[in-house]
C-alpha cells in the first residue's frame, strides 16, 4: 500500500475510480486559493467512500472536479481515472454522456438541480431523452417508475407538479430519481441531507443506502458530520483545509483514530450514551484561509496535541496501520501524541497559543 496513491491498491480489484495527487486552485484577487492540495484515493466498485470535514475543507471542490463542474478559472493538477479512462481528458474532449450517465451527483440544495418552472416529470424525462434517446412516452413511464423507487407517494400525480408544490424531503427524492435515471455506476452525494429536517435526513440517507445496494452502485458520500458516514461508508477520508488528514476503513477510523482533527470531529457529534443535555464541544477557532497557507500543519492552531514541529513542518501522509494513513506528528494513541498533550496540559497552553482550558469539558466527558 502506498499512501500517496491512496489506500488498498495492492489487495483489491482494480478500482472503479482512482484519484491521484489532485490539486485544485482558484486564482483570486487575494492570490491563489488552494482548495484541494494533493488528495488521493481509490474507490472499489460497489463501495462507499465517506468524505468528511468542516465547511471549507475542499469536499465540494473535490466533487465538482470529478463532475467537471469547476469554473474555467480553476487550475487543476493530478489524475482522475474511471474504469481505466482518463476523466480529465474526457472533459477537454467534450464527452457529453459520461456525466449524467456513468457519474452523477446529488447536491445539498435540491433546487440547485431543479428548474422551478418545469414539471417534475419533464425534468426527470429530459435526462432519459438526451442521454438514452428514449421517446417522450417511454421517458414519462420511466420517470414514474423512478419516483416510485425513491419512495415518492402518488408518483403519477407528482409528475405533473412543479418543484414548489413539494416538501424539501420530496424534492430531494426527486433529485435522487433524476440522478439515478441513467443508472450511474458512481453517485456522488454532497451533503444530501444538510438542508433537510432531522427526521427526513435519516430517511434520505437510508434510501441512498438501499438504492446503492440494490443497484450495486459505487458512492461518494460527503458530509461535515462524522455520524452520518458511520455505518454507511466502507472507508472514510477526513479532509481539512484541502488536505487529507486521515483515511482508513470505517471500523478502523472509529476504533483507532489517529488524527487529533478526526478526534475533534467525533467530539462534535452526539453520543447515544450522553445525557441529552450534555453540551457538545465545538472545535475551537476557524479553519485557515487557503491563500498563503502557513508552514507546518494547517490544524496546528486548533490542536490540543500541537508540538513545536507542528508549527514549522507539514506532516506528510504516512501509513500508520493496515489500510490506514494519517498526516500528523503527534497522533492520538501514540507516545508522541500523549507526550505532546501532557506537556500542553502542564503548560496550560499549546505552542500555538491555544488555551488548554478550552478542552477541559471534552476531556472530562471522555
Ligand atoms: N469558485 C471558487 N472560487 C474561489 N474559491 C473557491 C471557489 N469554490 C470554492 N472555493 C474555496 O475553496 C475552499 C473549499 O471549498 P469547498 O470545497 O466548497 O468546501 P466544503 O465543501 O468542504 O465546505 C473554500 O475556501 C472556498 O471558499
Ligand atoms: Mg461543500
Amino acid at each position: 500500500m502506498c499512501a500517496k496513491s491512496g489506500l488498498g491498491k495492492a489487495d483489491m480489484a482494480a478500482p472503479l475510480l482512482s484519484v491521484s495527487n489532485l490539486h485544485v486552485g482558484f486564482a483570486t484577487e487575494k492570490g491563489l486559493v488552494r482548495a484541494v492540495d494533493g488528495v488521493s484515493f481509490d474507490l472499489t466498485e460497489g463501495q462507499t467512500l465517506g468524505i468528511v470535514g468542516e465547511s471549507g475543507s475542499g469536499k465540494s471542490v473535490t466533487a465538482k472536479t470529478l463532475m467537471n463542474l469547476l469554473p474555467s478559472y480553476a487550475r487543476v493538477g493530478g489524475s482522475i481515472t474511471f474504469d481505466g479512462r482518463d476523466v480529465r481528458a474526457m472533459a477537454t474532449e467534450g464527452e457529453r454522456h459520461f456525466w449524467g450517465v456513468e457519474m452523477t451527483m446529488v447536491f445539498q440544495d435540491p433546487m440547485t438541480s431543479l428548474n422551478p418552472v418545469k414539471r417534475i416529470g419533464e425534468q426527470i424525462a429530459e435526462s432519459l431523452r438526451v442521454h438514452l434517446k428514449r421517446t417522450r412516452s417511454e421517458a414519462k413511464d420511466e420517470a414514474g417508475d423512478l419516483l416510485q423507487q425513491v419512495g415518492v407517494p402518488e408518483p403519477r400525480k407528482r409528475l405533473r407538479q412543479y418543484p414548489h408544490e413539494l416538501s424539501g424531503g420530496l424534492r430531494q427524492r426527486v433529485v435522487i430519481a433524476m440522478s439515478l435515471a441513467c443508472s450511474p455506476r458512481l453517485l456522488i452525494a454532497d451533503e444530501p441531507t444538510t438542508a433537510l429536517d432531522v427526521t427526513v435526513q435519516k430517511h434520505i440517507l437510508d434510501l441512498l443506502d438501499e438504492l446503492r445496494e440494490e443497484r450495486g452502485m459505487t458512492m461518494i458520500l460527503i458530509t461535515h458530520d462524522l455520524g452520518v458516514v458511520r455505518g454507511r461508508a466502507d472507508q472514510i477520508m477526513v479532509m481539512y483545509a484541502g488536505r487529507t488528514m486521515e483515511q482508513a476503513d470505517t471500523a478502523t477510523l472509529f476504533s483507532q483514530m489517529r488524527h487529533p482533527y478526526t478526534e475533534a470531529l467525533l467530539e462534535t457529534i452526539p453520543r447515544i450514551d450522553m445525557a441529552s443535555h450534555t453540551r457538545l464541544i465545538p472545535i475551537p477557532g476557524m479553519p485557515p484561509e487557503l491563500v498563503d497557507v502557513p508552514d507546518g500543519c494547517l490544524f496546528s492552531q486548533r490542536c490540543r496535541s500541537c508540538s513545536d514541529s507542528c508549527l514549522t513542518d507539514q506532516p506528510p501522509l504516512e501509513v500508520c496501520g493496515p489500510m490506514h494513513v494519517c498526516a500528523c506528528h503527534t497522533p492520538v494513541g501514540t507516545e508522541a501524541g500523549a507526550a505532546a498533550r501532557a506537556a500542553n496540559r502542564e503548560a496550560g497552553v499549546t505552542p500555538a497559543g491555544l488555551d488548554m482550558g478550552t478542552f477541559t469539558a471534552v476531556e472530562e466527558s471522555a
